[in-house]
């Protein structure tokens, strides 16, 4: 039996959780959260829309870790959204508690999952749940990448007129300031960006990409984007649990690749029932890489403020 646990019953988790049942690739999924009847609620009403959306994966609503053992993913949203005006760094403190103690929780009930962080600020909380899980790192990793490129190639396609499913693109690096769109990567059918868009243009859908999440949260005026989002990581999870090695942008341990070692980061990688099966080097521009490294550095700066959180 194939088990997925979501961890936060929130914007973000309820909808990853929809999406994946939707697209019926387990036989259960869990949805847990701090809150009293909440994932009970949201799980009813869900497996209420069985018959109509003609989908069989059950969806079981807990406060209980125990209904989560034996999951093969856990994908943990559990934290507080930004709020307007707040950065991605203000929630490191209060997050950090919150997924100090869901992932001891986790990892108790499901010693051999994948873990799949979204919590923010990502890269940290990443490398926080692989400290505190003592997995072996390829099983931990963060989501960011699916995201950040598929607003790269929304924008690229509104920007050119072209059809979505014409585009490809590719960001890696943090989520956050120190993202790295990689234009050399991006495609429109088979011509390169480069040579569609002016060196100004494709630099002002860089600068909205990057600011894509603050974007929305400003719209929104509270809580943060959650669409995207849950799409992005349930094609996290399914390629786990379809073994399928399938190529995607993720914050993965880094061991040597673009001469990055020692920290998690936004990288193409190949993703089975294992978590990370490899990391994928792509011939990035000098540029490019020049900035993969400064996000490596200013992230290695972020986790080490890690140590100043109280955990009490
Ligand atoms: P939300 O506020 O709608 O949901 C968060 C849920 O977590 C709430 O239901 C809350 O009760 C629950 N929670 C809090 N503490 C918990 C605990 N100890 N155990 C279990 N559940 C707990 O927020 P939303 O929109 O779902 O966002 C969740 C997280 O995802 C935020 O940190 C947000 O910044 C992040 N995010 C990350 C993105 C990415 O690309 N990595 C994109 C969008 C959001
Ligand atoms: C986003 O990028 C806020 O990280 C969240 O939408």
């Amino acid at each position: 039996m194939s088990k997925v646990t979501v961890v936060g019953a929130g914007k973000y988790g309820s909808t990853t959780v929809q999406r994946l049942a939707e697209a019926d690739v387990c036989d259960e999924i869990v949805m847990t959260d701090i809150v009293e009847g909440l994932p009970q609620g949201l799980a009813l009403d869900m497996n209420q829309a069985r018959p109509i959306e003609r989908y069989r994966t059950r969806v079981i609503g807990t406060n209980d870790y125990a209904d989560t053992a034996g999951s093969d993913v856990v994908v943990i949203t559990a934290g507080l959204p930004r709020k307007p005006g707040m950065s991605r760094m203000d929630l490191l403190g209060v997050n950090a508690k919150i997924v100090k103690g869901v992932t001891e929780a986790v990892v108790s009930h499901s010693p051999n999952a994948v873990l799949i962080v979204v919590t923010n600020p990502l890269d940290q909380m990443t490398t926080l749940a692989a400290d505190v899980s003592g997995f072996p790192r390829s099983r931990v990793m963060g989501q960011a990448g699916n995201l950040d490129t598929a607003r790269f190639v929304h924008f690229i396609a509104e920007k050119t007129g072209t059809d979505i499913l014409e585009v490809r693109a590719l960001t890696l690096g943090s989520h956050g300031e120190t993202m790295v769109p990689i234009p050399s990567q991006c495609f429109i059918g088979t011509k390169p960006l480069t040579s569609v868009l002016d060196a100004a243009t494709i630099e002002e859908l860089v600068t909205r990409t990057r600011d894509g999440g603050a974007e929305i949260v400003a719209l929104l005026k509270t809580g943060s984007a959650y669409y995207a989002p849950s799409s992005a990581a349930a094609l996290m999870v399914k390629a786990v649990l379809g073994d399928t090695g399938e190529q995607m942008p993720v914050c993965a341990w880094t061991t040597g690749e673009y001469g990055v070692s020692d920290v998690y980061l936004g990288v193409p990688a190949r993703i089975g029932a294992g978590g990370v099966r490899e990391i994928v080097e792509l011939p990035l521009t000098e540029g490019e890489l020049a900035a993969l490294h400064a996000a490596a550095g200013a992230v290695k700066e972020k986790v080490a403020e890690l140590g100043a959180v109280d955990f009490g």
